[in-house]
């Protein structure tokens, strides 16, 4: 059978989507292949991750376009061209609406770092959420798999992780801590799970 084709999206260092490629090594993900990287900003270090492992990627800059609609309709085709039935937003910075979430139903999934409804929404990205989670005084937070609709951070959750925040902790510190224990583990595997299903429902 065809492995699910797969465009992941990012912004900045990409560790997520090393720990896809790293698993994909492994053989973890058997049901899909990263066919697209596709890129924010020219300068998201990302980009040298997949040039270093031979995955073809592009770089489409929302203030390129003139409006939200000329952008999104830019990505899709991009998407389009390369075949690609399932993204994945991996530290992706940059809003898409409902009008390219729509088009993609139950096909976009998105890796966060808090256990949602906790820390989530608008506003909350990167350090952002684990500076928030800190300054809430909570003893327990982790990582989020979701499906991605209308709603920021608000599609069916796939999997989820706890980890223990502990005295003393940074910003910093524990968004490494979220990342080791529970991005890098639940990201391929839900990754797998989707693009099993997207396999199974071709035919
Ligand atoms: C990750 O912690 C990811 O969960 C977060 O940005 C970081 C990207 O790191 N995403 C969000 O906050 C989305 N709301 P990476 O580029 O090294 O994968």
């Amino acid at each position: 059978m065809n492995k699910t084709k797969i465009a992941v999206f990012v912004s900045g260092g990409g560790t997520n989507l090393q720990a896809l490629i790293d698993a994909s090594k492994r053989g973890e993900i058997p049901s899909g292949e990263i066919a697209l990287v596709l890129a924010s900003n020219d300068k998201a270090y990302a980009l040298t991750r997949a040039a270093e492992n031979n995955i073809p990627s592009a770089v489409v800059k929302r203030k390129d376009y003139e409006s939200q609609i000329a952008y999104e309709e830019a990505v899709k085709g991009v998407l389009a061209e390369k075949g690609i039935e399932m993204i994945v937003l991996a530290g992706f910075m940059t809003i898409l609406s409902e009008n390219f979430t729509s088009a993609y139903p139950k096909r976009i999934v998105n890796v966060h770092p808090s256990l949602i409804p906790s820390f989530c929404g608008a506003g909350f990205y990167g350090l952002r959420v684990h500076e928030a989670a800190l300054e809430y005084g909570v003893k327990v937070t982790g990582a989020t798999v979701h499906y991605v609709n209308e709603i920021p951070d608000g599609g069916e959750i796939i999997l989820q992780k706890a980890v223990e925040i502990q005295e003393g902790d940074t910003a910093e510190v524990l968004q490494k801590r979220v990342m080791e224990q529970a991005e890098w583990i639940l990201l391929p595997k839900a990754v797998e799970l989707v693009a099993n299903r997207l396999q199974k429902e071709r035919g």
